[in-house]
């Protein structure tokens, strides 16, 4: 099962992708987590990587292009794949349908999570990160069960991300919306594309997500 998650900045791809990865067993390729792993390593990619994430705007296609074709090939994929965050303009649609025909193989759903604007604008500013193992979380709705400690890993440190910093999710949501909509054209046009509503509890939305893969 080959699956791409799509939603704008917010919508709650990476909450999703949690719960997919653990019900079906595939792995989860996120390019914005690869680029942050990239700037905490303080590799090139992620000097690279990191200008262009602070301002909002997105990496180039040919950087990101290459990291998620040498993910694809590893051996991990081989029983399927969770795209999360790529491809994000059609160029990337387009160098992915190449990646794939190479591999021989094929996208059999993509997943778009719609959820208003002003929501979104809530949520990203909202979010805290833990600091060892990446878990995000929600001030209002998806705190940590016990205050200050990790659901996932009982880390007590958190963070926010600097491109959730208001004025750089302004940035981020105008890219976002001007790039996603060929895409999902060019998805719809295929017979491949789900839109779901993705303004509901997490629960109710994996539901959806479920019915979609089932
Ligand atoms: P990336 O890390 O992918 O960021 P994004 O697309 O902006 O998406 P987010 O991770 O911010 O949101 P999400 O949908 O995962 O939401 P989450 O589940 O966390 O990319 C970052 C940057 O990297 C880009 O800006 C770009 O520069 C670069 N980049 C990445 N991919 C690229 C590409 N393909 N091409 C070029 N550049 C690229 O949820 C958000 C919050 O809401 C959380 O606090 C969560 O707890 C809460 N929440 C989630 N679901 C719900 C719900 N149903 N109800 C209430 N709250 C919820
Ligand atoms: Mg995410
Ligand atoms: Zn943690």
């Amino acid at each position: 099962m080959n699956l791409i998650l799509m939603g704008l900045p917010g919508a709650g791809k990476g909450t999703q992708a949690e719960k997919i990865i653990a019900e079906y067993q595939i792995p989860q390729i996120s390019t914005g987590d690869m680029f942050r792993a990239a700037i905490a390593n303080q590799t090139a990619l992620g000097l690279k990587a990191k200008e262009y994430m602070d301002r909002g705007d997105l990496v180039p296609d040919e950087v990101t292009n290459g990291i998620v074709k040498e993910r694809l090939a590893q051996d991990d994929t081989k029983n399927g794949f969770l795209l999360d965050g790529f491809p994000r303009t059609l160029d990337q649609a387009k160098a992915l349908d190449e990646m794939l025909a190479d591999l021989g193989k094929k996208i059999d759903a993509v997943i778009d999570i719609n959820v208003p604007e002003e929501v979104l604008v809530e949520r990203l500013t909202g979010r805290y990160m833990c600091r060892s193992c990446g878990a995000s979380f929600h001030k209002v709705f998806k705190p940590t069960k016990v205050e200050g400690t990790c659901d996932r890993c009982g880390g007590h440190e958190f963070y926010q991300r600097d491109d959730d910093k208001p004025e750089t999710v302004k940035n981020r949501l105008a890219v976002n919306i001007k790039n996603s909509e060929p895409i999902l054209a060019y998805y719809k046009e295929q017979g491949l594309l789900k839109s779901i509503d993705g303004n509901r509890d997490i629960d109710a939305v994996f539901k959806d997500v479920q019915a979609i893969i089932d």
